[in-house]
């Protein structure tokens, strides 16, 4: 895992838009995996800002609502549409998001899995952390090897995002979601996390042990996980001194 400090989140939105933009560059039909939430909204401001071709990218999110269609305004697919791939362009033959709004939410992951498989893989994967260490929507106690599947939000969870809707009801206390074991079959994992509610967290995940008690430990067995952090989200690292080291000096054994 590479650790990655940023002064604030200006600074940490500006270095994951240069990651993503080199993918990019690199591969002009990237298969991109989209995070939903707050964090990553300055990222896709400056990709929407920065004139880069996204019509031969293929995508893919990490996560919806049960019950929410594309149309829902709390949906996390309209959420998308609206904030990055519409105006980006996305082609719309190139958009597989997770639909809340089917029947039966075992084939929709199933269908989902194979369309990954049928893009070839995800190249970059875009992830968010919850407070309880959740990576898209895998709660504390989630299978680490886990695959795309229906999955019960914890309340904290429920009322993070829904702030008016009952916690237990039926249609509101379930999500599709990518499982661990699918997001780390991506080749390369940007983790963002900014400001101090995310500190602890994030002292657990990058150094704490690994456990299905805090999802996002799963990245230290990745073989390509960038984490891209701001000052405050990184206070409790041990470490910190030497991560910022590290990234001022890795150009001097020709690392980017
Ligand atoms: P946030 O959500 O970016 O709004 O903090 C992240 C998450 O819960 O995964």
């Amino acid at each position: 895992m590479e650790i990655v400090i940023r002064p604030d989140y200006d600074g940490l939105s500006d270095t994951a838009c240069s990651i993503v933009r080199a993918e990019l560059a690199r591969k002009p039909d990237l298969v991109l995996g989209l995070a939903t939430g707050r964090t990553p909204l300055g990222l896709y401001e400056r990709l929407r800002k920065s004139g880069d071709s996204f019509a031969k990218v293929r995508f893919f999110d990490l996560d919806e609502f049960y019950g929410l269609g594309p149309s829902h305004p709390d949906s996390f697919q309209h959420f998308l549409r609206t904030r990055f791939l519409d105006p980006v362009g996305a082609a719309p033959g190139n958009v597989r998001l997770l639909r809340g709004d089917v029947a039966d939410l075992e084939a929709e992951a199933r269908d989902y899995e194979e369309a990954i498989r049928g893009a070839g893989g995800i190249d970059l994967q875009i992830l968010g952390i919850g407070r309880n260490g959740h990576i898209g929507f895998n709660e504390p106690g989630s299978s680490l090897g886990s695959r795309t599947r229906p999955k019960t939000l914890t309340p904290e969870v429920l009322a993070h995002y829904v702030r008016d809707i009952d916690p237990l009801s039926r249609m509101t206390s379930f999500a599709l979601t990518m499982g661990v074991g699918t997001i780390m079959e991506a080749r390369k994992l940007l983790m963002l996390a900014c400001g101090p509610e995310k500190a602890d967290i994030v002292r657990q995940f990058v150094e704490g042990p690994i456990t299905a008690e805090v999802p996002a430990s799963m990245l230290q067995l990745h073989r390509s996980a960038v984490v891209v952090l701001d000052e405050a989200a990184a206070a409790g690292l041990k470490r910190r001194d030497y991560y910022k080291w590290v990234f001022e000096n890795k150009w001097r054994v020709g690392q980017k």
